[in-house]
């Protein structure tokens, strides 16, 4: 069946999820970074029962509080996440040749360096998959305010891509994590709205946009890491 997207942007994000599951149960996998937006996703997916596969990428970068937080989803909601890590060989081979904050120096160091950690395992992940499911939205970023809630997806083919939150505002996450109880990374009260890795990561400013903790050295239309190249 040929996806349009122009039928999914009426659908909620519960009709999005629930549509996922139907057609693709087990072969879908939610990409979880468990920030705001994956924990609203996990909390639907817990809500409507599955199954669907969760999956992170650990970068081995990450702050204590995220993984923290990994674990409390799986006690809170009982689920089982599956981790992939970057391959041993690149890491050790970046690491010995450019030392651990090559990314600091340029934008295309900065790029190799997420290329190892971030994008070759989601490569991995979406090769035992059809469908993957994400917590962009729109107003997130200048690099994704086209994003559609469901389309073929040009970077990863075959797969299908669903954005369930991509027409969603920060009040409308931060009120459903309120409404639902959702348990959230503590580094969001600490300000930092969207999380990454430690070292490429800081907490923002009143007034500054969201994604300002972000690669916070490079200017707004670079910031993405490959995962998602062109919403
Ligand atoms: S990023 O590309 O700049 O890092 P962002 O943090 O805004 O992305 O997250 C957008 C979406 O990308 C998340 O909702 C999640 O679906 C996916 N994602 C980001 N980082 C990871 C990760 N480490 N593991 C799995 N999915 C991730
Ligand atoms: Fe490397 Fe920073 Fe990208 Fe993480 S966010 S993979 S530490 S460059």
């Amino acid at each position: 069946m040929q996806i349009s997207s122009k039928d999914f942007e009426t659908k909620t994000a519960e009709e999005l999820v629930q549509w996922t599951i139907d057609r693709y149960g087990l072969q879908a996998g939610l990409a979880c970074s468990f920030g705001m937006e994956d924990m609203v996703l996990i909390d639907i997916i817990a809500k409507l029962k599955g199954p669907i596969t969760i999956f992170t990428l650990d970068t081995g970068r990450l702050h204590e509080e995220t993984y923290q937080i990994m674990d409390r989803v799986r006690s809170h909601y009982g689920l089982e996440i599956k981790t992939y890590f970057p391959n041993l060989e690149q890491v050790q081979k970046l690491v010995r040749e450019k030392g651990f904050f090559s990314f600091k120096e340029s934008i295309e160091n900065r790029k190799e360096c997420c290329g190892i950690r971030k994008v070759e395992p989601l490569n991995r992940a979406l090769g035992e998959l059809d469908a993957w499911v994400t917590g962009l939205r729109r107003d997130q970023a200048v690099t994704r305010t086209e994003t559609p809630k469901v389309l073929e997806d040009g970077d990863h083919p075959p797969l299908v891509k669903i954005n369930p939150l991509a027409d969603w505002t920060q009040d409308q996450v931060e009120s459903y994590i309120e409404q639902h109880k959702v348990p959230v990374n503590a580094l969001h009260k600490k300000n930092y709205p969207s999380i990454g890795c430690a070292p490429c990561t800081r907490p923002i400013e009143p007034g500054e946009d969201i994604r300002a903790g972000r690669w916070w050295w490079e200017n707004p239309e670079h910031k993405e890491c490959g995962l998602h190249p062109r919403n």
